[in-house]
């Protein structure tokens, strides 16, 4: 077993509810049973090129379990290998690889855990290759990464998401009208599928199953004519329709995805409207999902993701993720891991489950 002495810390990509608990479970027992120096580099990928960090006391990594966000900070735009950097002619994408070396190098680290989705993966998988002592941990409330079973943050977008859409029904039912809710996932319908089961959603939209729209408004019409008077439509912010493409909001080169996803749910409500005259109302979920605390489950995922990080790192075992399999967690290749977008079988029991109690994905 390798004795860790200096260790740093970064979180990277969109945020998510137990990044926190994970900095806590990795930090604590680093500085315990080791005495180890923990770093915590600021605004992930970007603060390792810019060589922004500070050390982390325990006091700092105490009393943090059951905040969401970050208290490292995070970037999206932080990709070292496509860094954006201001230039006389405007921004310039550049291979800035070299300049996080450096800093990585100057702090002298026995392991650098890197704790993000699938981009952040990426960058870890190529950092290993060239040598350095990195540890994946799998964070995303998409849940899109292959080579675990689920990703910490998940849980807690599944929950905020339900509970919308039980707040939905309610409303729904005394106004008799259809309700959309957009919600995130990225090119993965995990959300929606999840929420959309757990919520009772009439309808469920997934990037996976490509829809049609009169398959659609046929379903919300034949519930109001049979007396089911209202509906709810759950909608990925990836679903698209089999004769059609994604919706995107915006693209931004600085991005490491630089497709921003939204306004399916709009269009999705303005196309029932149209074609039923039923009333329509759209709610699009956003960053609620990814705000707030950590449900108990994506704590004690973390924590477990956490100790077994350290663990692996301890064995010298870089360029693993960690990874859960069934009950157990693991340490895999992170190579594994970003070979594909892990998302959703349309021939899944969820899927079956959900057609089973009536549910249309609108194919
Ligand atoms: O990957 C997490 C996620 O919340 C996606 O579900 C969503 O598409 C994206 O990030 C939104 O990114 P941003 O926070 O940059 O708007």
């Amino acid at each position: 077993m390798k004795t860790l002495k200096r260790i740093a810390i970064l979180t990277g990509g969109g945020d998510c509810p137990g990044l926190n608990a994970v900095i806590r479970s990795i930090a604590k027992p680093a500085m315990a049973y080791f005495g180890a120096t923990v770093i915590g580099i600021e605004d992930g990928f970007e603060g390792l090129v810019e060589g922004r960090h500070r050390d982390l006391s325990y006091r700092d990594v105490s009393g943090i379990l059951h905040l969401g966000g970050t208290i490292l900070g995070t970037s999206n735009k932080g990709d070292p290998f496509h860094f954006p950097v201001v230039t006389p002619s405007g921004i310039e994408v550049q291979d800035c690889s070299s300049r996080a070396i450096d800093h990585y190098n100057d702090l002298n680290l026995d392991a650098l855990f890197a704790i993000g989705g699938d981009g952040t993966m990426h960058i870890v998988d190529k950092f290993s290759d060239m040598g350095l002592n990195f540890i994946g941990v799998p964070k995303t409330i998409d849940n899109d990464l292959a080579s675990t079973d689920v990703t910490f943050g998940y849980d807690s977008a599944l929950s905020v998401a339900t509970e919308a859409i039980d707040r939905l029904q309610t409303t729904a039912s005394a106004h008799h009208r259809v309700m959309v809710v957009e919600v995130m996932g990225r090119y993965a319908g995990w959300i929606a599928l999840g929420a959309g089961l757990a919520g009772g959603a009439d309808v469920i939209l997934i990037p996976e199953i490509p829809f049609h729209w009169n398959k659609v408004f046929e379903f919300v019409q034949e519930r109001s004519r049979r007396g089911g008077r209202f509906s709810i439509v759950c909608v990925a912010e990836g679903a698209k329709p089999a004769d059609g493409d994604i919706v995107v909001k915006e693209k931004d080169v600085r991005r490491t995805d630089p497709v921003r996803l939204g306004g399916i749910g709009e269009l999705v409500g303005k196309k029932i409207t149209e074609a039923t005259g039923l009333e329509t109302r759209v709610t699009v979920l956003g960053h609620l999902q990814r705000g707030g605390s950590p449900t108990p489950y994506d704590r004690i995922l973390a924590t477990k993701y956490g100790s077994m990080a350290l663990q692996l790192a301890t064995e010298g075992k870089f360029g693993y993720m960690v990874s859960l399999r069934g009950t157990d967690v693991i340490g895999v290749p992170v190579k594994q891991a970003i070979m594909k977008l892990r998302t959703v079988p349309p021939d899944s029991q969820l899927v079956l489950a959900a057609r089973a109690v009536g549910t249309s994905f609108g194919d």
